[in-house]
């Protein structure tokens, strides 16, 4: 891989190009008022609901709740990747893409890919030509699939033998090691090479851009291991790829599901049969890249398993890996077959309806949850509801803030008939409210304040200007309340780069941990920028420099009851009893009057 793109570049790019302009090449824009309009293209609608304000940078549906920056919008919308985008971005401007030296840098893939390019082109060209190909296609046949599936998923075939690619495309010493690298070659111990695919149908797994990077290869008949698949390589990462998303995009640009399927075949045969939104990992539990990859293709992702007890304990694997990357409008979902039937046999013994069906009938993330846990407890003792709720405590503490977070600790509330938590101070994110001693008189205050540091984060994202009248930060970073550590991210960000839009905020956040919640922020409907907001952000900015105050004052008087407190902790104790109450008055104020 080549550098990371710094930083400023983005800035100094989103500064440049207007997403005006860049949404109205794909969705022509009309003006509206302040902002330009369009039917959303995220969504079927008849009157206009997407919006994109020149002023924020930022694109947003009031209908179906899409939002994002010029970036996000040729990534959503156009299928491009984070680095595509931002070369499209710059190619507009004029700009040159910048690369950081150093980390990752190294020789070009390029060559790779060539490589793993040609070989699955040579294995097509054998599934139609080699004097032993009429058993793989036969074989092809007897799984019940067509030449236009084969073809559409460049199954070839690699012909018994030990040298045949070698022989093929190993001309020179510098193929060789090329293909030794790319994972086509095995290296014998006393020197040389030779094919690692021998007598096996070749299924090649192509990035999400197209590109072939690796190779799962299946014997004709019974033999063992059934499957061999290429190595770990600088471009082959199991843990990340998945077998036919492309083919899936390629049919469908964004499906409206992918389902994850656990076979090579199960892809290939859904899709034989008209099903072609399957996916499958590669052999491995699906992993938390995987995932994001899903997700960032379709809303609603549905795992779809065996009907025994391993395939629900895989399934059991599988939401815990899903659980953080649940933000608001994803659906995880989880199926489960018929015992004894895989979706390559479901569809075709009994059509692709059940298969259907299977999937409609799918319980979603929460009810299979919560299902699962209410199995393994007494729920009408006292103990087992306590039980219940120790269970669950940490898997909800993995789900990312957002109303499904939210529905989730409602919902454990009613099964337990516990009081309903506020899942912000159960180890949401940074700030380990846990840890602290819940009984602390505090704990009105913490739980109310969370949304008024999410006002806070709201105008601020709203309106990046508003960021020039904070001009201390030492209260803020004393302050133990949820969102308190992102609130100062932002605000240091604004410092650095005052003239940032909402969109290049968001950009500076698009790998933070919190940056789709920020996003979803963004998206909110806030009152206009005007006299009257500004005197309440400095209000709201006032109202958590106090709390910072109480909270010291309150940590302070109890260490000082213990007898604790040092000397410049006396004095500042002094000063926090005399100075309480006293309004906006000392040295702490941290807005400029104006
Ligand atoms: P399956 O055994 O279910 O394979 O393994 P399948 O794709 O349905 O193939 P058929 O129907 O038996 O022909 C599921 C997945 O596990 C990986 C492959 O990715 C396979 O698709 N696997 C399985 C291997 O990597 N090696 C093996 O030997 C077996
Ligand atoms: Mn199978």
């Amino acid at each position: 891989m080549t550098g990371r793109i710094p930083r400023q570049f983005i800035d100094e790019l989103l500064s440049r190009v207007d997403i005006v302009d860049v949404v109205d090449e794909y969705v022509p824009l009309r003006k509206g008022g302040k902002d330009h309009k369009a039917c959303c293209p995220f969504h079927n609608e008849k009157t206009p609901s997407f919006t994109v304000s020149a002023d924020k940078q930022f694109y947003h549906c009031f209908g179906c709740g899409a939002h994002g920056t010029a970036i996000g919008f040729l990534m959503d919308y156009a299928h491009m990747d984070f680095i595509e985008a931002v070369e499209d971005l710059a190619s507009r401007a004029g700009l040159e893409v910048p690369r950081e030296a150093g980390g990752e840098q190294g020789e070009s893939l390029q060559p790779l890919l060539d490589m793993l390019a040609r070989a699955s082109a040579y294995y097509q060209q054998q599934l139609r030509q080699h004097r032993e190909a009429a058993r793989a296609v036969d074989y092809l046949r007897s799984r019940g699939l067509s030449g236009e599936i084969a073809a559409a998923f460049g199954l070839g075939f690699a012909p018994p033998g030990w040298d045949n690619l070698l022989g093929a495309l190993g001309g020179r010493d510098a193929e060789r090691t090329l293909m030794a690298r790319a994972g086509l070659l095995v290296e014998k111990s006393g020197g040389g090479y030779y094919d690692r695919f021998r007598d096996r149908i070749t299924f090649p797994i192509l990035d999400r851009r197209g590109r072939t990077v690796g190779f799962g290869a299946r014997v004709l008949g019974d033999d063992t291991p059934k499957y061999l698949n290429s190595p770990e390589t600088p471009v082959f990462h199991k843990g990340r790829e998945l077998y036919g998303l492309y083919q899936a995009r390629k049919a469908a640009g964004h499906p409206q599901r992918l389902i994850v399927v656990e076979g090579y075949m199960d892809v290939v045969a859904l899709a034989q049969h008209g099903i072609r939104n399957a996916v499958a990992t590669l052999g491995t539990a699906a992993t938390e890249a995987h995932l994001e990859q899903l997700f960032r293709v379709s809303q609603d992702v549905v795992f779809c398993f065996d009907g025994d007890e391993a395939g629900r304990r895989a399934a059991w694997r599988a939401l815990e890996t899903a659980l953080p990357a649940m933000h608001d409008g994803r659906q995880a979902l989880f199926m489960f077959l018929p015992e004894g039937q895989d979706p390559d046999s479901l569809v075709r013994t009994e059509g692709p309806e059940a298969f259907a069906a299977a999937v409609e009938a799918a319980d979603s993330l929460g009810t299979f949850l919560f299902d699962r846990l209410a199995a393994r407890v007494d729920r009408s003792t006292i103990d087992g509801r306590a039980r219940l709720a120790e269970l669950a405590r940490p898997l909800l503490a993995k789900l990312p803030e957002g109303s499904f977070r939210e529905l989730c600790y409602r919902r454990l509330a009613e099964l337990t008939g516990l009081a309903p938590e506020n899942s912000a101070t159960l180890g949401s994110g940074r700030g380990n409210a846990r840890a602290r001693s819940p009984a602390s008189p505090l704990d009105k205050q913490k739980r109310q304040s969370p949304s008024l540091v999410r006002k806070v984060i709201t105008w601020l994202l709203h309106y990046p200007s508003l960021g020039q009248g904070v001009t201390s930060t030492d209260h803020l970073r004393s302050l133990e309340l949820p969102g308190v550590p992102l609130l100062l991210e932002l605000v240091e960000t604004l410092e650095d780069r005052p003239n940032l839009t909402t969109g290049g905020l968001l950009e500076r956040f698009r790998d933070h941990a919190s940056g789709r919640h920020l996003a979803r922020l963004a998206a909110e409907e806030v009152a206009p920028l005007d006299a009257g907001l500004e005197r309440e952000f400095s209000d709201s900015l006032e109202k958590l420099h106090r709390l910072a105050d109480d909270q010291r004052f309150a940590l302070l008087a109890r260490k000082g009851r213990e007898g604790h407190l040092s000397d410049a902790e006396k004095r500042e104790f002094a000063r926090l009893s005399g100075g309480a109450g006293q309004d906006g008055g000392g040295g702490n104020a941290t807005l400029d009057p104006g």
